[in-house]
């Protein structure tokens, strides 16, 4: 369940009124739990309490219905008993239908709240549902509660009026619902004198068929864009009248309201009713996007970046250096000053900016810091400087855009409600500034310069492209000289296979002339590429959330020479983290955040995250386009190893039109006698059927067996149709191997020799590259790699941490999962020289390792090296391997994986060099 059906399962629950023997298994069914679990709670089956009458769900919650006032005796009863404990609840809850309390058992946490008020702290279970919430959001129920609210009245809305979904109406329906969102808070807020002013007027005003309501509301709104000396000749009727003049473009455009039936009314009633006063514009917006978006529908309520991961970008790009300025500036008034005047002209522009979040926590980061300075210097009645305007955005879709606007003029209300006090913020607010600042349009498409120039009007530049075209609307500008730029965001990401045709187009925009390997970049580059363009025509630092793919793999070799190019280093960084919404149960993306310019900087700070979840901040010279404080390398495919392991290629390819490949069922009905079997079968192993286990076969004829196998006829159709698929192939090659059909079309091995085996691709979960160390006589398909007769010490580098690091990093993703090269991440991986003792050490380890699995026989390498539950023998063999290993690197145990990478681009920084001296040299 979605955070918003959860809400509104539980407000139906206790608007039902109380029943004492129902509650504990509505209130789980409110959760999400299904009845096949309540019924077993029910008969007692499942219920683990010894409290009487209490209903105890394992892992989850203790509840225990009550006699009235006697609330606090029952949660004590619930936290004494020893299965609260033992059952692992995360929750003891007691009521009496008049009053509750509950307790978070991990953070101690409690409530205390009336029965009907549960729906107002509905969050505070969220865990039931595999929810969670980031503590430092205030009040985030009413941010779920508004969501719903709207939703409901935007779908019953589309209901009565389909022609407003249409293309056409679209962005009046967009912008109807904005108005509908700041009429809401504003009556909320005294910015609309009297209580409720919007809800109350159109509940008495109009009918209770409800057929005049949109009649009314387009009334209230023509009122509202139209200033007060005009009202006369507007003669609007005294319950219109008594509305402020607002516009500011919000209430400009579109005279109609869509029709409401009843249950709409309803829903606009029960939306007014909520107290707006409190809503986060940050968080709100992005859940309300899902509103208008069918797709994302299903997860309403849920999605919005948490504010500690925007601020991870933010910080680093500019707060953190406000900040250290005031903290030097002291009590120095001129310093003060100085300080203020340079945020005035600060200018944040998110080209991705959905519903403004990270403009909006800008915005609010910078008042705190603007209220400390007018603190310091007495001065707190002073008017904010820092202009909303300077808050500039790109979104392509229309919803968004609207609500990023409106976002930010709530968080200027509300900054000013805190800093100047209600009164001020008031006499300042309307009439709302006209100028629009965030551009709805394609970020890849608009030239950002005209969108966001950093300097006064004079800077009118414009991209040759005829596609760059600034519109209208960004041209309002005023001066800003002197001024810093910053940009963020997190634009779509988006994998070359994802991404639509005109996604295609918007790169091949960009990197046409630059690169003709642009079909493989991530969308998110062509907002790096445009960042670092704009870079060079200003003084601007840019910093995005991307997927990690854009630093490591083929992507690397692609884009960051071309933004070194333009003169940009890495200024900070953030290696790879998961960037969550609130729901556990979404995984999140794995994301790294890159932030360039081209200021010069003595150093640069590379984040990272420790191994207990710590974010680790380390001051370096450079940092390289893997992320890594190493030297500027890209990492080139090798065709011989660099040091001395042995070479590696890939598997055989059959060719074979699926003739020569066999499954279980296929080798039987070959009908051959167990001699027959022997010679010609054989067991074949691809990525698949090594991981997980799985039986393949292939036909395998030595060249002095031909005669004997063509003669067996189950065999001897198999090679004919091997022949005919290979003699119809375009490719020359092909039908060059069609001369001898018996074999595969690319052999790679006799088949006599003992093969090590790597999957070209597997899963990014787990904490060793998958291995197999196969007995003689086994083939390898193409789609796996593979050593022949490679001494066993090569296998103990194979399966070590620093080489998944490595391969992670260099190789890159196919999707989520990890990808091997040969040539890319075996020939380059950098190993110190090793000793036969070195040698003899990590062949023990190796060995270990295959004897660990060998006691789990027969389970497979996925069993094996599920990330949660690897055998601890097996662990402990790798472990020991890894110690063996580093100690070889460094004499120790390497900290993490960045001191891993760290260390390895260092030795593959100085092995290449000297190779290449070498070369020179002979
Ligand atoms: C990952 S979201 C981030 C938005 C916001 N920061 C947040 O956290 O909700 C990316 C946003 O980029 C917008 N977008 C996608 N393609 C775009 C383009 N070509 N130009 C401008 N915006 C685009 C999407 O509509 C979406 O709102």
């Amino acid at each position: 369940m979605n955070a918003v059906e959860i809400e509104e399962a539980i407000s139906e629950l206790t608007e039902q009124g109380f029943d004492p023997a129902e509650f504990p298994f509505a209130f789980l069914e409110a959760y999400g739990n299904k009845e096949s679990t309540l019924k077993m709670l029910r008969n007692g089956k499942r219920n683990a309490s010894d409290v009487d009458g209490a209903v105890l769900q394992r892992n989850n919650i203790h509840i225990l219905v009550c006699d009235e006032g006697n609330v606090a005796n029952s949660l004590d009863a619930l936290r004494d008993s020893g299965t609260t404990t033992k059952a692992k609840a995360k929750f003891i809850l007691a009521t009496d239908g008049k009053e509750v309390q509950a307790e978070d058992m991990a953070s101690g946490d409690t409530l205390a709240c009336e029965y009907s008020d549960i729906p107002a702290h509905f969050l505070f279970f969220a865990a039931l549902a595999g929810i969670s919430f980031t503590k430092s959001i205030e009040n985030p129920e009413l941010d779920v509660r508004a969501t719903g609210r709207l939703n409901r009245l935007y779908v019953e809305l589309l209901r009565e009026n389909p022609e407003w979904a249409s293309p056409e109406r679209r962005h009046d329906m967009n912008q109807f619902m904005a108005r509908m969102i700041f009429c809401f808070f504003a009556e909320d807020t005294d910015i609309f004198v009297g209580d409720d002013l919007f809800t109350s007027t159109i509940e008495q005003m109009s009918d209770s068929k409800s057929e005049n309501t949109h009649e009314i509301i387009a009334e209230i709104f023509r009122a509202m864009d139209t200033k007060i000396e005009d009202r006369k000749a507007g003669k609007f009727r005294p319950w219109a009248n008594i509305f402020p003049y607002v516009n500011g473009g919000l209430f400009a455009g579109i005279r109609d309201a869509p029709k409401f039936s009843r249950i709409a009314r309803t829903y606009l009633v029960h939306a007014g009713k909520l107290d707006w006063q409190k809503i986060n514009p940050d968080i709100f917006g992005s859940m309300i996007q899902a509103v208008t978006d069918e797709e994302e529908r299903g997860s309403l309520g849920m999605h919005y970046t948490s504010v500690e991961n925007i601020l991870k970008l933010l910080n680093p790009l500019f707060l953190d250096d406000l900040r250290e300025q005031l903290a030097e500036s002291g009590n120095n008034d001129r310093k003060l000053l100085n300080l203020r005047k340079r945020m005035a002209k600060i200018r944040v522009f998110d080209p991705a900016c959905g519903s403004g979040n990270f403009l909006v926590i800008a915005y609010k980061q910078m008042r705190e810091i603007e209220f400390e300075i007018n603190k310091r210097r007495s001065e707190t009645h002073l008017k904010s400087e820092i202009p909303l305007t300077n808050f500039r955005g790109i979104e392509l879709r229309d919803f968004p855009a609207e609500i990023a606007r409106l976002a930010l003029i709530i968080a200027e209300f509300q900054c000013d409600v805190v800093y100047r006090g209600q009164k001020d913020a008031l006499a300042e607010f309307l009439p709302l500034n006209a100028m629009n600042w965030i551009t709805q349009g394609n970020a890849l498409q608009i030239d950002w310069l005209s969108v966001c120039p950093p300097t006064g009007t004079t800077v009118k530049y414009r991209g040759d492209d005829l596609l760059s075209t600034p519109l209208d609307q960004a041209e309002i500008d005023f001066e800003n000289e002197g001024g810093e730029t910053y940009i963020c965001g997190n634009p779509p990401y988006l994998g070359s296979t994802w991404q639509s045709k005109e996604q295609k187009a918007d790169l091949e925009a960009i990197f046409r002339g630059k690169t003709k390997s642009w079909k493989s970049l991530d969308y998110v580059a062509g907002w790096f590429m445009k960042a670092a363009t704009y870079g060079t025509h200003t003084n601007a630092r840019s910093a995005f959330v991307s997927t990690n793919s854009i630093n490591q793999g083929q992507q690397v070799a692609i884009l960051w020479p071309l933004i070194f190019n333009l003169h940009h280093k890495i200024d900070f960084a953030h290696t790879s983290f998961k960037w969550s919404n609130l729901a556990s149960h979404n995984a999140g993306v794995t994301v790294v955040i890159v932030g360039i310019s081209n200021r010069a900087a003595q150093l640069r700070q590379l984040s990272s995250l420790s191994e207990d979840h710590r974010t680790v901040v380390k001051e370096v010279v450079n940092i390289n386009s893997y992320l890594v404080a190493a030297p500027n390398v890209i990492i080139e495919k090798r065709s011989k190893p660099l040091s001395n392991q042995n070479e590696m290629t890939k598997g055989s390819q059959p060719t074979d039109g699926g003739n020569l490949l066999l499954t279980t069922e296929e080798v039987e009905a070959l009908g051959l006698s167990s001699v027959q079997h022997g010679r010609f079968v054989r067991r074949i192993l691809g990525s698949a059927e090594f991981i997980r286990g799985l039986e393949r076969y292939c036909l395998w004829i030595e060249e002095s067996n031909v005669d004997e196998a063509m003669k067996i006829p189950s065999i001897c159709q198999r090679i004919q149709n091997v022949r005919n698929m290979r003699l119809s192939s375009p490719k020359a090659a092909t039908v060059k191997a069609a001369s001898t059909p018996y074999k595969f079309g690319e052999l790679r091995q006799t088949g006599f020799e003992r093969v090590t085996v790597i999957p070209s691709v597997s899963s990014e979960g787990r904490q060793y590259l998958p291995f197999g160390y196969l007995e003689p006589g086994t083939i390898v398909t193409n789609l796996a790699f593979t050593l022949f007769d490679a001494p066993i010490w090569n296998i103990s580098i194979i399966g070590s941490r620093i080489h998944l690091v490595w391969i992670a990093t260099v190789c890159g993703q196919l999707e989520t999962r990890l990808r091997y090269s040969n040539t890319l991440g075996w020939n380059t991986f950098p190993i110190p020289k090793l000793t036969e003792k070195n040698k003899a050490d990590l062949a023990k380890c190796a060995e270990d390792i295959l004897l660990a699995r060998e006691a789990h026989f027969p389970a497979t390498i996925a069993d094996l090296y599920k990330p949660d539950s690897m055998p601890e023998n097996l662990r402990r063999a790798h472990d020991r391997n890894d110690e063996v290993l580093e100690r070889i690197y460094i004499g120790r145990r390497f900290r993490n994986d960045t001191e891993r990478l760290e260390k390895l681009f260092d030795l593959y920084t100085k092995m290449t060099t000297a190779e290449a001296k070498k070369t020179r040299a002979s």
